[in-house]
């Protein structure tokens, strides 16, 4: 029976467990294995077991695949400047490779850098790895991710996101501190990966003692050794065991639903102890209504049902909290893992023989013709749907739910994902560019171009950003904002803040918007005393700009007490990043000479400089209570966890925009329409600012 919206609806959004609401699938073909020889992991570990921890480690790392082939890879790589790995994802090419290489003296004469395209993954990896290595993370082995440098000088394997190397240039254009560069997770193809590949592919010829990796999770490595000159394919064949698929009958409405109810049933009837189970979702709120509900309903059937761990693994999860997914599942109890994409190849968590997939993932996606670039939930393509079969077959036989039908899958879904460079806003990586000296981008040397739309629509921002002069070259201006790991939007309000005389105001604002996590918390049972707690901060109407930094600064006022962060009803852990990030941004502010200062409650100043960065995020208010993007017409929304929902000023500026069931913005702070010609008058015209909307405010809500 299908388990749709319809029957939540009835249920009034409760959420109870009921048998008779079980979900259908039709099992439909079996995965086969690559290769089935060999013991299986999870046997090698029995064997190990009652070692010390240390030789237990080392009797892991001599049990992953490509553990055989660590002297045929050595001598490739001794033998080719660049060679492109491929194996199956846990067979162990991010954790051992590096090791190997580091163990026959590759970092005699410089590190060997490893780049992730996740945080998450560059934090976990390179914390294993320090075990497998026997030292202190931080020490030989260490990571670095944006405003997080856990590396230090002795550091010979170091972890990294991709856009972090991408930085390493501004300082280092020839990388020279470094023997190895591996791009790991190539497949991925992100943005800065895809950049890195220009840029490495360029500096090698020029420094033949520098190894290049670059490995990747799927079979299509030919496309890389095309581009790499005909670099040699190096095959790790996996392990893999056949795993079934199973598709549901129809499509499922509320694919949360089903995927709760699914986990549900696979844990009441199959035996404890078999294997645990990954579900694959779309993102950190998602995950956590997840566990909530699931929580909700394991509590409900009692001792009915053996113990359910259930444990959520996202971008922005507490270092902390990380470590829970890879800790063995005790026999009694089975481990249910809620995780975004990130599961799908960067981490490997042991023990899965359940896979779940909803289908879909938050991608981002841009139109060069608005600029509006916004973060939408996708169906994936077919090459991720099998990437995430295969996590349920790596320690033996498994099974994936897959929680659309079988015709979906063959004639919906695109055989491969896009790069995210044809569909991305590339202001930040032109401007990165421009300041590494590479000033012809059409001619520059892309696996996969973007489209030339995108290129001109982001020379046309950083233009009108003033970053560019009319010969498109880097002006002073785009020189200090080059500095700053931000979107050109976020370094412009910075730098432009030294005119405004706000610039302390505005990195405290900066750093609250580069968290990447929710800032506050909502419980359940006192949603009210929440809300109350955070429209305290919106005294005055202001917007949620200004509400961020009262937020900072009240906390900084109280010495950083936690205690304070409890009353308010805000993070805790948030607020602690956003104090690192700050002080960063502080001493990025020195290095380009600007004076910290502050407008000293001046919040008109803030809000100009604000605008005088997000001029073209600027929206207009229509008579139904919608907004209309002032540059590109369209109807977007204030969300609602904005300040200013209920408010609704005539103009705006927004941080982004994203899109779930409508077009919002987020994080928005009025205007005055007469600032836009003030501060951006080759952008807009006196035409485009005239105030001819309605006066009729809606629902009786006037302007303040
Ligand atoms: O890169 P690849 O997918 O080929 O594998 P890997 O990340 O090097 O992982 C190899 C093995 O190391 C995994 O199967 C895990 O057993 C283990 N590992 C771990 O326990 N904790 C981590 N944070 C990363 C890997
Ligand atoms: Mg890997």
């Amino acid at each position: 029976m299908k388990f749709g919206s319809e029957k939540r609806k009835k249920e009034g959004g409760d959420y109870d467990f009921v048998f008779d609401n079980q979900i259908e699938f039709i099992k439909h073909e079996v995965m086969n294995c690559t290769s089935c020889c060999g013991e299986a992991y999870g046997d090698s570990l029995e064997k190990s077991m009652g070692k010390s921890g240390f030789e237990k480690l080392q009797a892991d790392r001599r049990s992953l695949p490509v553990y055989s082939y660590r002297e045929e890879l050595l001598k490739a790589v001794e033998e080719h400047q660049v060679v492109i790995v491929v194996g199956e994802t846990g067979s162990g090419k991010t954790t051992q490779i590096p090791q190997y290489l580091h163990e026959a003296g590759y970092t005699r004469h410089g590190k060997i850098g490893c780049t992730q395209p996740r945080r998450v993954a560059a934090m976990s990896v390179s914390a294993r790895v320090s075990q497998e290595m026997g030292v202190k993370l931080g020490h030989e082995v260490g990571y670095s991710i944006r405003f997080e440098d856990c590396s230090s000088d002795k550091t010979v394997i170091k972890y990294m996101t991709d856009g972090m190397l991408l930085r390493e240039f501004l300082g280092e254009p020839d990388l020279s501190s470094y023997s190895v560069v591996m791009v790991d997770e190539a497949h991925e193809r992100t943005l800065s990966t895809d950049i890195l590949f220009g840029l490495v592919k360029d500096i090698a010829r020029s420094r033949p003692d520098l190894k290049l990796l670059i490995s990747s999770a799927t079979l299509d490595a030919k496309k890389f050794s095309d581009y790499f000159d005909c670099a040699p394919i190096f095959n790790i064949p996996g392990r893999r065991f056949p795993v079934e698929i199973n598709y549901t009958r129809a499509p499922e409405a509320d694919y949360l639903d089903a995927a709760i109810v699914t986990a549900l049933q696979i844990h009441v009837t199959r035996p404890l102890g078999d294997g645990d189970i990954l579900v694959f979702l779309t993102g950190q709120e998602e995950i956590e209504m997840a566990e909530e509900i699931l929580k909700r309903r394991t509590r409900g059937l009692g001792t009915k049902i053996g113990e359910l761990i259930i444990c959520p693994i996202y971008a922005n999860l507490p270092t902390e909290l990380q470590a829970k997914i890879f800790e063995p599942t005790p026999k009694s109890a089975r481990k249910v893992v809620l995780a975004t994409n990130i599961a799908e190849t960067s981490l490997t968590i042991d023990g899965i023989k359940y896979v779940i997939d909803p289908g879909f993932v938050k991608m981002k996606s841009y139109s060069p013709r608005t600029g509006m670039e916004s973060l939408l939930v996708t169906p994936i393509s077919k090459a991720s749907a099998n990437q995430r079969a295969g996590r349920a077959g790596r320690t033996g036989p498994g099974e994936c739910f897959r929680l659309y039908t079988s015709y979906n899958y063959q004639n919906d879904l695109e055989d491969n994902t896009v790069p995210e460079i044809q569909r991305t806003n590339l202001g930040n990586v032109v401007l990165n560019l421009k300041s590494l000296g590479i000033d012809d981008l059409v001619n520059f040397d892309f696996i996969d171009p973007p489209p030339e739309a995108s290129l001109l629509k982001a020379l046309e921002l950083l233009f009108a950003l003033s970053v560019l002069n009319k010969k498109g070259e880097l002006t002073k201006v785009g020189r200090k904002m080059a500095e700053f790991p931000l979107d050109p939007m976020l370094s412009k309000m910075i730098v432009a803040s030294e005119k405004y005389r706000c610039s302390d105001e505005m990195i405290s604002i900066a750093a609250m918007l580069s968290i990447g996590s929710s800032i506050f918390y909502r419980p359940k049972d006192k949603q009210v005393h929440a809300d109350n707690a955070r429209m305290n901060f919106y005294t005055g109407h202001v917007g949620d700009h200004i509400a961020l930094f009262r937020i900072y600064n009240s906390w900084k006022e109280t010495n950083f007490s936690t205690q304070w962060c409890y009353e308010n009803y805000i993070q805790v852990r948030s607020m602690k990043r956003a104090r690192d990030i700050r002080d960063q941004l502080e001493g990025l502010l020195e290095r380009v000479e600007i004076e910290v200062m502050s407008s000293s409650g001046d919040l008109e100043a803030i809000s100009k400089a604000i605008t005088s960065a997000y001029f073209p995020n600027c929206a207009r208010l229509q008579k139904n209570g919608s907004y209309t993007t002032l540059r590109h017409p369209q109807t977007v929304h204030i969300h609602p966890s904005s300040g200013l929902a209920q408010l609704l000023p005539r103009w705006i500026v927004y941080h982004e925009l994203v899109q779930t069931t409508k077009e919002y913005m987020r994080q928005v702070s009025e205007i005055k329409p007469e600032w836009l010609i003030d501060v951006a008058p080759h952008f807009y015209q006196l035409k485009d600012v005239e105030d001819t909307g309605s006066k009729k405010m809606p629902r009786g809500q006037g302007r303040r």
